[in-house]
């Protein structure tokens, strides 16, 4: 049985220029790009590239239609190399040009053939949670369902992954924060995965000792401190993305879509909604196995007894970034039926990661919950 797959070269490259440098950018690539991140870094270095950014396809999240205009204007060219510079959304669309097909992108999403690798993917991340530049996922929303679907396949890891804190220096509080949630939850979902194995378990753990490390210095030297620290936290994230690219993500992901894609709740923070609830389910439902474990290492790195390590991880990450109430997002005791067929149905690629088999009822008691 394969244990462990990580397919992308990493580098950690410390400035725009000596990236562009050591990489001989030409005319035969095309960069698709975080407007504000490309202007302010690259645009002054780069020349001869083709560039299209983000913006220019739609806002928030992928979804087909946003990437079907994008492969519409890769094939006007004949381009040899994608350059994705941006969070997990940039990085997730460039890794549809890499794919030999004529299929349409819903297709491609939903049918989950074999896929044939022809371009060459360079990912740059600028965000600290998705660890798309060394996955070999892409995610997004498709406009016929109301929720977001993944394709899992080796033909998506990107060649390079360029590892630049530099390149983090503007991103937003917000932005910040959801995002090393997210790699928090990758770290946690892949530790305690049904595919979770000791090499991949060497990722996670270090994943989770550093944001929780990270996190407790913000809290003792104020907000403002995650600045100097976005360095570890875009390691981490790496770490973590290693980590769940071999295990999947599990059923905090998989109830969180459909918040996302009916509410556009950005993805770091509709999987915080549901973060604690689900591993108190985890270690309430069987506590022998990997959450044992898990439990040890989240009472080292929070201080407190191990009976109480979710309500204490909460607080904490309460102090990072308040939760909500799901109704605060306009959802409705309506929707909680609706939302967890939607998961049943939809989401067993994820599902079948998780630590137990999570049952209909507990992901509908779940969202009532957070009510
Ligand atoms: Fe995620």
């Amino acid at each position: 049985m394969l244990s462990f797959n990580q397919q992308t070269k990493i580098y950690q490259i410390a400035t725009p220029i000596e990236f562009v440098e050591q990489f001989k950018l030409s005319n035969t690539d095309f960069i698709v790009a975080s407007k504000s991140c490309y202007e302010t870094y690259f645009a002054k270095i780069i020349s001869d590239c083709t560039v299209v950014f983000k913006s220019d396809y739609g806002i928030g999240e992928p979804t087909d239609e946003m990437i079907y205009a994008l492969r519409n204007d890769f094939t006007k060219g004949n381009y040899q190399r994608i350059v994705a510079i941006g969070g997990g959304s940039v990085i997730d669309m460039a890794k549809i040009l890499v794919l030999k097909s004529n299929d349409s992108t819903s297709d491609l999403f939903e049918k989950k053939q074999d896929l044939i690798k022809s371009k060459q993917l360079i990912a740059i991340p600028t965000t600290c949670g998705a660890g798309s530049e060394v996955s070999n996922i892409s995610i997004a929303k498709l406009s016929n369902k109301k929720s977001k679907y993944g394709i899992a396949n080796d033909a998506l890891y990107p060649d390079c992954a360029i590892i630049m804190p530099m390149l983090l220096q503007n991103l937003p509080y917000f932005a910040f924060a959801t995002s090393s949630i997210d790699a928090l939850i990758h770290a946690m979902e892949s530790f305690v995965s049904s595919k979770s194995n000791i090499y991949t378990s060497l990722f996670s753990t270090k994943a989770i000792t550093m944001i929780l490390d990270a996190i407790k210095q913000i809290e003792i030297k104020g907000q403002d401190h995650y600045k100097d620290l976005l360095g570890d936290f875009l390691v981490a994230s790496n770490f973590a993305g290693i980590a769940f690219s071999n295990t999947g993500t599990g059923a905090v992901h998989a109830i969180s879509y459909p918040l996302s894609g009916v509410y556009d709740v950005m993805h770091g923070q509709a999987n915080y909604q549901f973060l604690c609830s689900v591993f108190q389910l985890y270690n309430d439902s069987k506590q022998k196995g990997k959450i044992d474990e898990l439990n040890i290492i989240l009472a080292n790195c929070l201080n407190c007894e191990i009976s109480d390590v979710y309500t204490t991880l909460q607080e904490r990450l309460n102090v990072l970034l308040p939760i909500n109430k799901l109704s605060d997002y306009g959802m409705t005791f309506d929707d909680i039926v609706i939302f967890a067929n939607s998961v049943v149905i939809d989401q067993q690629r994820l599902l079948k990661n998780s630590y137990i088999d999570i049952t209909k009822q507990q992901i509908i008691k779940i969202y009532t919950d957070q009510f």
